[in-house]
């Protein structure tokens, strides 16, 4: 098999019949239109990505998300696998190439090299010291200036910081997205007893260059009554007075809260998760762990995986058929 290894990921694409509605719910998410131009509306944040989500009209449905490859020979070594499209010129927002194919669960994986980047508010997306306390001038990074964050706003998106698919069987897929797309486990979620992987939490191969804990969680669809599809996307803001700014608005504006907000145990991030009128579920974290490959898997239980540091517990709904 003669795969690549991808960078990171690039955007979701979902389906929904109102794509007014949808965009509503983005924009007090923390996105802002990047484009809308043949029934798809792409919507970028407030760092350099281009569009971090795009929104196609139709019946609602869960299409994939899309992957950045390092380069056109990556693209080019992906489209000479029978599993991958040949390379198509992108019309959508900053140009570019894909290549797309559909992973075992029939799942769309796009593949994009090219596209533009966005020109980016370096103040935006700065975060405003905090003061640690205690004694020691080099425990206080803001001297004789008061911390105001703005309320009320919505959060400050960086970028698309992982996503997560419910699927068949996660080993099945994990050797997929390895072969064709370089992921590497990080931590492995058993079942007790059985041989079988609840969820894997999967991370780009970059040598040694950091990336996230998880760029792409594979869980298992037992949880959603065997229906594969979206799991959730999770979305990277500034600090987390951007998690609670953007609570307060979602909250506010009456929308569907799913869980948190709380720091999870694998991957270490504050999160907040909430569903879109649509009822995919769409999160909110900052101060996720990141290493290099060199980092060796781990096996962990499903309390771990499931639970959090602090924070209200797992809901029973969170990951179910709905969001799917
Ligand atoms: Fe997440």
């Amino acid at each position: 098999m003669d795969g690549i290894k991808v960078r990171d990921i690039a955007f979701s694409i979902v389906q929904v019949p109102d794509l007014e509605l949808l965009e509503k719910f983005l924009f007090d998410f923390g996105m802002s239109r990047a484009a809308l131009e043949n029934d798809t509306l792409y919507m970028h944040g407030a760092g350099s990505q281009q569009y971090i989500h795009v929104a196609q009209k139709g019946e609602r449905a869960f299409i994939g998300h899309a992957f950045y490859a390092d380069s056109i020979k990556d693209l080019e070594k992906l489209s000479k696998l029978e599993s991958f499209s040949d390379i198509e010129e992108l019309s959508s927002p900053g140009g570019g190439n894909k290549v797309s194919g559909l992973d075992p669960d029939g799942i769309e994986v796009q593949v994009v090299y090219g596209i533009e980047e966005r020109e980016v508010d370096i103040d935006l997306l700065t975060p405003n010291p905090s003061n640690l306390g205690g004694k020691g001038k080099e425990n206080f990074k803001r001297i004789n200036k008061t911390k105001r964050v703005g309320k009320p706003r919505s959060s400050v998106i960086k970028k698309l910081g992982h996503a997560g698919i419910n699927v068949t069987d996660p080993k099945v897929s994990l050797t997929w997205y390895n072969q064709h797309l370089g992921f590497i486990p990080t931590d492995i979620v058993e079942v007790p007893n059985t041989d079988i992987y609840a969820a894997i939490f999967a991370r780009c191969d970059l040598g040694d260059e950091l990336t996230d804990h998880h760029t792409f969680l594979i869980q298992s669809n037992l949880g959603s009554e065997g229906k594969s599809g979206l799991n959730h996307i999770s979305f990277e803001v500034v600090d987390i007075d951007d998690v609670f700014l953007g609570h307060e608005v979602l909250k506010e504006k009456g929308y569907r809260h799913e869980w948190g907000i709380g720091r999870h145990f694998l991957g270490s991030q504050i999160f907040d998760y909430w569903r879109s009128p649509y009822g995919h579920i769409y999160e909110h974290m900052t101060d996720s762990d990141v290493f290099d490959n060199k980092k060796e898997v781990e096996k962990t239980s499903i309390e771990i995986a499931a639970g959090m540091q602090w924070g209200p517990d797992i809901t029973n709904t969170f990951g179910n058929k709905e969001g799917v």
